[in-house]
């Protein structure tokens, strides 16, 4: 059983929960993520780690509260275990010593950027990033990027926080301007994602993305988390989940994103949710 040692709502759908898991907390690096069962009946839940305590030997996860899984365990407090707290799996980011990375995150995103730039800043890097969300009370993270990245730029879809558009707004602002990035990291929606890539390619800085397609074993048994890669076949929980954002198909990616919407839908429906 792996303990909640405490939680914290960060928005009506996104929580952060700090769990104790000795062994993850030792071995995890930056862009590595769990699968996460509340209770022996449970589904299992992946989730990229977002923050982690070598000493303190717990992990941190941020997650939507999107459908039944994450209800459950939304529905736990401090002092509550879950069963299963499986990891670290996966790659570590492929993180680069260069002058300047920009990180974009969208909505939830943040959680997996911030330890990929907290350790690209232990490295020595200039680390700005462009926090998006589609209201003020969606931006999330934003006090904990400012303790180490040089610029925290927000974007909201309403205005209600920094500038008003998308994350893309900002970093084609940042480039028009003159900035000299020598590697993007996007997480966020798919859609974003290829946004971001749209602008950085032409201009060849290099822009790594972070897929969580969905994921059934985490262990790359099952195929159900491929996703097309410079025209090969990639399974995200064992070759990523970051990828070379130039490389990847996005559009297939969305295609099958969409495949489970409907079930995802009556299942709500049929719970009364
Ligand atoms: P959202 O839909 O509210 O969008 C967040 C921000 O992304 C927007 O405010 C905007 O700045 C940007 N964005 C949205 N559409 C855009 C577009 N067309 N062009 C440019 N920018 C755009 O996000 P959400 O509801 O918080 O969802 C977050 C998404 O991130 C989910 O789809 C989730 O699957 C994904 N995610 C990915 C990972 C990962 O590891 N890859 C981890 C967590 C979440
Ligand atoms: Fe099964 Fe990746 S989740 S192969």
């Amino acid at each position: 059983m792996y303990k909640i040692v405490s939680k914290e709502v960060l928005n009506q759908a996104v929580e952060l929960m700090v769990i104790e898991a000795p062994y993850v907390a030792r071995k995890c690096e930056a862009g590595q993520f769990i699968i996460v069962r509340v209770d022996e009946d449970g589904e299992r839940i992946p989730l990229t780690i977002a923050d982690y305590d070598r000493e303190a030997e717990t992990v941190t996860i941020i997650y939507q509260v999107v459908g039944y899984s994450t209800e459950q365990l939304s529905k736990l407090q401090a002092g509550d275990s879950v069963v299963d707290f499986v990891g670290p799996l996966g790659q570590p980011a492929p993180l680069h010593k260069v002058g300047h990375v920009v990180g974009v995150a969208g909505g939830v995103g943040s959680a997996p950027l911030y330890p990929q730039l907290r350790k690209l800043h232990d490295m020595g890097v200039k680390v700005d990033v462009i926090i998006g969300g589609r209201s003020a009370e969606y931006v999330i993270l934003k006090e904990k990027f400012e303790e180490f990245c040089d610029h925290v730029y927000v974007a909201t879809d309403d205005g209600s926080l920094g500038t008003k558009g998308f994350v893309t707004t900002v970093l084609t602002d940042l480039i028009e301007k003159g900035e000299k990035i020598d590697e993007v990291i996007a997480i966020g929606p798919l859609i974003m994602m290829k946004n971001v890539v749209k602008l950085t390619k032409p201009l060849g800085i290099p822009t790594s993305v972070s897929l969580n397609p969905i994921m059934i074993d985490g262990t790359g048994m099952c195929g159900g988390c491929r996703v097309s890669v410079g025209g090969k076949t990639k399974f995200a929980c064992v070759d990523g989940p970051d990828f070379d954002g130039y490389e990847v198909d996005f559009d297939e990616c969305m295609r099958r994103q969409a495949m489970f919407q409907e079930e995802e839908h009556e299942c709500k429906i049929g719970r009364g949710v």
